[in-house]
Formats: C-alpha cells, sequence, structure tokens
C-alpha cells in the first residue's frame, strides 16, 4: 500500500525542518508507521524516496528502534521500561497488572523493553504506541489500566 499524499507531504515537511535529509529518517518513519499500523519493506523504501536517501538507510533505522515495527502485530503496543530507575519504581509490578488486566484483549501486546525512556525522573514509564505515560504507580497505572480496557 502507498503512502497517502498527506502523509508523503508530512513527511516532506519534515525534511526540510532538517539541516540533513537522512536526520528526518526517525520521524518520517514514524509518520507512515502511524498510517499503515506497522513498516512493510515497500513502505520503508517509499519513505527513503521521500525522504532523499538510500532504501538501505531507512532499514536500518525501521530495524533499530523498539518503537518501529517491521512485522504486523497488535493494534496497540505497551511498552514497559524495565531499566534500573524504572524496575526500583514497579515495573515488573506493572507489567504483571497490565498483563493480567489485559489478558483477554488480543490487540492490545503488553512488552518489557531494556531501552530508557529518558524521563527516569518520571519512573515508572511506559510507552503505548506513540504516546508516553510517566509516574505509573498508584492512580497512574489505575487510570492507564482502564484508559486501555476502554478502547
Ligand atoms: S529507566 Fe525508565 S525512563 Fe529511564
Amino acid at each position: 500500500m502507498s503512502l497517502s499524499g498527506r502523509t508523503r507531504d508530512e513527511i516532506q515537511a519534515l525534511v526540510a525542518r532538517f539541516p540533513e535529509r537522512r536526520s528526518a529518517l526517525l520521524p518520517a518513519l514514524k509518520v507512515a508507521q502511524r498510517e499503515q499500523g506497522w513498516l512493510p519493506p515497500e513502505t520503508i523504501a517509499e519513505t527513503a524516496d521521500v525522504v532523499g536517501v538510500p532504501h538501505s538507510a531507512a532499514l536500518e533505522i525501521a530495524e533499530f528502534y523498539t518503537m518501529l515495527h517491521t512485522e504486523p502485530g497488535p493494534t496497540t503496543r505497551v511498552v514497559v521500561c524495565a531499566q534500573l530507575p524504572c524496575a526500583l519504581r514497579g515495573a515488573e509490578q506493572l507489567i504483571r497488572e497490565l498483563r493480567s488486566e489485559l489478558h483477554d484483549r488480543d490487540t492490545i501486546e503488553v512488552e518489557r523493553t531494556s531501552e530508557c525512556f529518558g524521563a527516569c525522573h518520571r519512573a515508572p514509564m511506559a510507552r503505548v504506541d506513540d504516546l508516553y505515560y510517566e509516574n505509573l504507580d498508584g492512580e497512574g497505572r489505575k487510570a492507564l489500566i482502564a484508559e486501555l480496557t476502554r478502547g
């Protein structure tokens, strides 16, 4: 499936904001993924063409970052940071609760990552698709679970 004209325009606008085209690759791939849900090879190639870089450069980025998905998967991906600051603030308990509460939702996947989300002072952290959630202990955790179970 080809990128829509709107997505191509958004990617071109991103390219114009960076001094080097290659620097726009990560946000461009995120925009492409938002439209299609994941990044099949032809989408990675088309995104590279719009950015104006080699296909191999886009493929490297797509395969490196955990927020980019080169395989189709669930509609919603919840990724919990499990690095030390988040672990000390209850990341494993958060993962257990999310999996327990969402076990009957086959459109939602819960996973842990060793990638620090860069907001350790607000641990524990999770990313739901492109959105980051912080302070996921107590009420924050309950609110996230309620939001995810509402759909
Ligand atoms: S350790 Fe989780 S955000 Fe840094």
